[in-house]
């Protein structure tokens, strides 16, 4: 199959066309970098020929609220009239576990917009939900720090590791579209604030973390199981711990 995977130069995408090759597939990766760009639809036409499938891991280069919204409000209107042009079969969006309980947060209102647009379009269509990536979790930290301390509220999170994702999202664009949404997530519960204190005590890294119950997480207050899986989601397999041992190891690899 030709799948054509939008933003695979990113995180998830190049891992998801690394697998898709490994399977015999024949994907592209699609992002301004090799000539695609959704916003102005540079590229787009051609990408899209003789495509069945289009993967859209794409993310905003600005978290701003505004500029975010507008990011993904183009750029899925443009993939999805260009995909309605060329005939593909199968719209497939990665997004995130509770999004549709967090419109106070201007990302997730980009991500709710987008996942509307997916849905009111003629290309059938398949959404992956997945929870917070191991490797976001340095971003996560970054987000609500204040320079020395680091606050976050002590809720449910249930972490993923990327490669996990990519295998997910791998395997729902490959099978027929679900006209639905798939949970996916992490093996192992953990409490926010705990959760990314581990990863930064891991990395040495002098923050503290504050336990703050009334932190927003992206603007938005969470509550108890915001951010979790329902009862039906995929478990990936890769444990925090293991991932956080090889992540560290990665780490003092690079400055060496
Ligand atoms: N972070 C999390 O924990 C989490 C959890 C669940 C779901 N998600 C979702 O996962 C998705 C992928 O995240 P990620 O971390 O893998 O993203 P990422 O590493 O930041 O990669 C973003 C990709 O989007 C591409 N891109 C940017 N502007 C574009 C444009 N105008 N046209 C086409 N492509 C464009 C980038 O291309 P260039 O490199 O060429 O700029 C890059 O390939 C996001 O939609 C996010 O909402 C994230």
């Amino acid at each position: 199959m030709k799948i054509v995977v939008i933003g695979g130069t990113g995180l998830i995408g190049s891992k998801l066309v690394a697998k898709l090759v490994e399977h015999g597939h024949e994907a592209v990766a699609a992002s301004p970098g090799t000539g695609v760009d959704t916003l102005t639809g540079e590229g787009l036409a051609e990408a899209l020929a003789g495509a069945e499938v289009v993967v859209d891991v794409s993310n905003s280069p600005s978290f701003e609220d505004a500029a975010v919204l507008d990011f993904f409000r183009t750029s899925t209107t443009n993939l999805l009239a260009a995909e309605a042009a060329a005939g593909v079969g199968h719209h497939v969006a990665l997004s995130v576990v509770g999004t549709d309980r967090l419109p106070d947060s201007g990302y997730f209102r980009a991500k709710i917009a987008q996942e509307e647009l997916i849905k009111a379009s003629p290309v059938p269509w398949s959404i992956v939900h997945a929870t917070q990536f191991f490797e976001f979790f340095h971003a996560m930290a970054q987000s609500a720090s204040d320079g020395a301390s680091v606050h976050l509220a002590p809720v449910l999170v249930q972490p993923m590791a990327a490669d996990d994702v990519a295998a997910a999202v791998g395997r729902v664009a490959v099978a027929a579209p679900l006209h639905g949404t798939v949970e996916v997530g992490g093996p192992e519960q953990f409490r926010l604030d705990d959760f990314i204190r581990q990863g930064l005590d891991a990395h040495e890294d002098p923050r503290k973390v504050v336990t703050d119950p009334k932190a927003p997480y992206f603007g938005a207050q969470l509550s108890e199981r915001t951010l979790v899986p329902g009862d039906g989601a995929l478990l990936a397999a890769t444990r925090f711990a293991d991932w956080l041992q090889a992540d560290v190891a990665r780490a003092a690899a690079a400055s060496a």
